[in-house]
């Protein structure tokens, strides 16, 4: 459907959000025994709570209606067999097809990948993979950005307790030469296996961390033959990834269908189960089709990545400032929110439809979030306090085991707090009421009650998704990819590709080398007067230090 098409459709939504706006979360409560039940919907072991969300059961049906209109069940049906749904790039968009169990339907290439990766990740935790002098791989470097890095290790931290002790995992992402230095200290090169994941093999940060780390490597007197042993490659571009000195028995293939940055379940998970072992990896990858039944075969008011989205919709139309904070309460999750950024931001933040028209609605909001308790010390102040309302995704996970502090009581109890918090809040009365009970006097009460008010009236989500494992880990990813792409579709735009990030690319090359010659005393020129009078300040400086370090 074109934009031409689709705006009235979007017109009329927008009308019922003006008259929602108005009607208080508490109201909808009121006027709705059930309401709880109504919105809380149930998939591959996650429980998602909407009811804080302003929503009714008639604004649901409408965006109901409005996801069959713009052919809903099409675009996921075309999506999950694989059709090419990223028209900008040619390609399918098939990370479903990842995570299918073995058996006929899991395509042979995935299967022997797997196979693959599991014979040299026993290899490498059971020791009989060695480094070139014989000695046991300790450390494992995952050098990568973007998708081939914020997945990994957010599975990484998150399932910390099912790792290996003996087999450390570091993430080397950064161009800054201070990541590698800081890194590099508390690596021993005997015992270092460093992973160069790069879906194109063209991304220059990878590109000179891998220099460096090979440098590294190399000083320490391995040899060309022996760097076999500790380096193993991840890419779509195999031949790349050969030509630049990766040998055949440790590269590991994905494909153009795989996007970055819904990548995790392919070879780019090679870190995860190098750190979990292919078991748990294996439970991942189920967990994540559990999700993708779930999405395929659920109607969609029960469909758990489909209200996330149409959620997501309409606080955009009730209001378009509003922001998506993540807070997950559960430390384990603490990278979360990053993950989560690149797949909503990336995926989403676009202007035009698939056909290149403009676009007179707003897309992708903004994704930010830290974990709870910790935010509510920091910046939960002005979700409560603050001008604008921004909706709150509260990710709490049950504990494994109880804790003889019973922390996890604190830790829930504060989850629960928060979003009722945000939603009662306290008026003026209250908090002068509360003021005068503990012996206030009236004339102060009264000058400092407006100090503590909380507007109230602000929406979140609650989600749960049980103990915090593999399986619920890989369920819960594969909802947030199945809300983006659901999002994207109510929207008209194509996930799928990422544009944006190219501009930032190409302008990249000619100012380094500016800045080079700027540093050898050279004259440059560039593009604008701002860009070149940072080349001038930044070549000068990087000059008078190479100049004092002789
Ligand atoms: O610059 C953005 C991006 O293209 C992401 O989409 C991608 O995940 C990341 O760079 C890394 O790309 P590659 O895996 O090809 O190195």
């Amino acid at each position: 459907m074109n934009p031409t098409d689709r705006r009235p459709l979007i017109a009329g939504l927008q009308a019922l959000a003006a008259k929602t706006r108005a009607v208080p979360l508490r109201t909808l409560f009121a006027d709705d025994a059930g309401r709880v039940s109504r919105f809380t919907v149930e998939g591959a072991g996650l429980t998602l709570d909407l009811s804080r969300q302003r929503i009714d059961p008639g604004c649901l049906s409408a965006l109901l209606a409005y996801a069959a209109a713009v052919r809903f069940d099409d675009r996921r049906a075309a999506m999950l067999r694989g059709d090419i749904v990223n028209p900008t790039e040619g390609r399918r968009a098939w990370h479903t097809a990842l995570r299918t169990p073995p058996g006929p339907q899991q395509p042979e290439e995935v299967a022997a990948c797997l196979a693959r990766m599991t014979r040299f990740a026993l290899a490498v935790r059971e020791g009989s993979w060695t480094g070139e002098r014989g000695q046991r791989i300790t450390d494992v470097v995952n050098i990568g950005i973007g998708g081939s890095h914020l997945g990994p290790q957010m599975a990484c931290e998150a399932l910390e307790r099912f790792t290996d002790p003996g087999l450390r995992v570091h993430f080397l992402s950064n161009v800054d030469p201070a990541a590698w230095l800081n890194l590099r200290e508390r690596l021993d090169p005997d015992r270092t296996l460093v992973i160069v994941a790069s879906k194109s093999w063209k991304t220059l940060e990878t590109a000179r961390n891998m220099e460096a780390a090979l440098q590294w490597l190399r000083a320490s007197g391995i040899t060309e033959a022996g760097l076999a042993q500790h380096l193993a490659g991840v890419t779509a571009a195999p031949d790349l990834a050969a030509a630049s000195g990766i040998g055949e028995s440790t590269l590991f293939p994905f494909w153009d269908w795989v996007g970055g940055r819904y990548s995790l379940w392919s070879a780019i998970g090679l870190p995860v189960m190098l750190a979990i072992g292919p078991d748990p990896f294996n439970a991942l990858l189920a967990g994540a089709h559990a999700m993708d039944s779930h999405f395929a075969q659920t109607d969609a008011a029960r469909n758990l990545p489909l209200m996330l989205a149409l959620t997501a919709f309409w606080n955009r139309l009730l209001d378009p400032g509003a922001t998506e904070v993540i807070a997950p309460y559960c430390d384990p999750l603490r990278r979360l929110p990053a993950y989560l950024q690149q797949l909503q931001m990336e995926s989403n933040g676009k202007s035009v439809d698939e056909q290149g028209q403009a676009l007179d609605w707003k897309t992708a909001a903004v994704t930010w979030g830290a974990p709870g308790t910790d935010a509510q010390h920091s910046f939960f102040q002005a979700l409560h306090q603050g001008t604008d309302a921004h909706p709150v995704e509260f990710v709490l996970a049950l504990p494994e085991r109880a804790d003889p502090q019973r922390r996890e009581e604190a830790l829930l109890a504060n989850a629960i707090a928060q979003a009722q918090a945000l939603m009662l809040g306290r008026s003026y009365a209250q908090v002068v009421a509360a003021l005068l009970a503990q012996g206030v006097p009236a004339a102060q009460a009264e000058r400092d009650a407006a100090h503590r008010v909380h507007p109230g009236d602000r929406p979140s989500t609650t989600l749960l998704i049980g103990p915090l494992t593999p399986h619920s880990l890989g369920a819960l990813i594969a909802m947030y990819e199945h809300k983006t792409a659901a999002l994207a579709w109510l929207w008209g735009i194509n996930p799928f590709d990422q544009w944006g990030v190219e501009l930032g690319k190409q302008m990249a090359g000619p100012i380094e080398l500016a800045l080079a010659q700027r540093r050898a005393g050279g004259a440059v020129t560039a593009d604008d007067p701002a860009s070149h009078a940072w080349i001038e300040r930044l070549g000068g400086l990087l000059a008078a230090q190479d100049n004092r370090q002789g």
